[in-house]
């Protein structure tokens, strides 16, 4: 069964033939109206969302299907202590494929082992975010023409910011891309993102804390919110969350032709009179995740017998991971999965989340 759990499960040719579909679609989408006629979608929204989930209504619904599911976990049996697997199980026997939404970390992961229908990640706590980052590559093709020779800011929590992790992951294929990455020290890239991309001469990158030092080098500007709900401590959110503030003063350096990109929802990090800047790319960005969508729902129902390409991982007994937003952290009974990533160093991966584990060598 072919899922959508990281934007890596595509290869580079797959991607450019999602947004070759869209921008079809975007020309003449009277072709692809009924494309799905008869084919439901089932949206387990476990988390807040509005772009999100109602893109991906859309979407299906533009290809003539129809659509189910819930907005959030009190509405579901989740409330009551059903585990993903269950949910799942039961929500494939009422729908042809699922996009579904955890703050869990591996949540999808666990569904799409369990589904019998195709599962897309619509975001896993601060994991990763595969279809936002189809969305921003349609976008950034849309307005550049090309996914090549750009420079990159990515700005703000680069930390919990899922669509940052699995946008450096698909951007990191193509050729001539530089990234800037721009946080506070607390809200640093992961080393999962940062060791698997860019680490060891693998790609161009710089690490700094200054935006308008930063700003005339870029091409694309990728602002992110401060993801409140994923801190542990409120008064540490309380003290980061204004870091980066873009303001129409501090683009007074910047390319003429900077894209300015947020995946949304804003809260204060990008000014409103910003809007109005025709740089600002961010709400034809919210626009194109229909398309996209639409998109992938096609290649995914039309390959659903085709393999699953979802990373493996080995079942352990000897390592636990140790991340709290793992989805392995409240459902107990999973079995602990690994996949070895560094064999000279005995480094592990957990195969749900990512977690850095060393295992006791044998
Ligand atoms: C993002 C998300 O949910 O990760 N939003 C989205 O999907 N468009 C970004 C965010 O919540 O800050």
């Amino acid at each position: 069964m072919r899922s959508l759990i990281d934007i890596l499960e595509l290869t580079t040719a797959e991607i450019d033939e999602l947004i070759a579909v869209a921008e079809d679609i975007i020309a003449t989408p009277e072709k692809y109206a009924e494309a799905c006629k008869g084919k439901i979608l089932g949206t387990l929204f476990f988390e807040p969302s509005t772009r999100t989930r109602l893109s991906f209504t859309s979407a299906m619904m533009s290809l003539g299907g129809n659509v189910l599911g819930f907005s959030e976990a009190t509405s579901s049996s989740a409330s009551k202590g059903e585990s993903v697997a269950d949910t799942v199980r039961m929500v494939s026997a009422y729908s042809d494929i699922i996009a579904m939404r955890h703050p869990k970390e591996g949540a999808p992961y666990v569904a799409a082992k369990a589904a019998t229908v195709p599962i897309i990640n619509a975001g896993d706590g601060g994991h990763f975010h595969p279809t936002q980052t189809l969305t921003d590559l349609l976008t950034i093709k849309r307005k550049k023409g090309s996914l090549h020779n750009l420079t990159v800011g990515l700005c703000g929590d680069l930390k919990f910011g899922r669509t940052v992790h699995s946008l450096i992951a698909a951007m990191s294929r193509y050729t001539g891309i530089k990234f800037v990455l721009i946080a506070p020290e607390e809200l640093k890239l992961p080393g999962y993102v940062k060791y698997e991309f860019l680490g060891d001469g693998k790609l161009e990158y710089v690490e700094t804390t200054d935006m308008e030092a930063a700003m005339p080098e870029l091409d694309i500007l990728y602002m992110t919110r401060i993801q409140q709900e994923r801190f542990a401590s409120h008064d540490e959110y309380l003290r980061l969350k204004d870091s980066y503030i873009l303001t129409l003063d501090k683009l007074a350096n910047a390319k003429p032709d900077l894209c300015i990109m947020h995946p949304l929802p804003r809260v204060n990090e990008i000014s409103v009179k910003v809007d109005d800047d025709p740089r600002a790319c961010y709400f034809e960005q919210a626009k194109n995740g229909r398309y996209i969508r639409m998109a992938l729902i096609l290649k995914l129902l039309a390959e659903k017998d085709q393999p699953d390409t979802v990373r493996p991982g080995e079942p352990t007994t000897e390592i636990t991971c140790s991340n709290p937003r793992c989805i392995t952290s409240t459902e107990q009974e999973l079995p602990q999965m690994f996949r070895c990533v560094d064999e000279e160093h005995n480094i592990h991966r957990c195969a749900y989340c990512d977690q850095k584990a060393y295992p006791k060598k044998k």
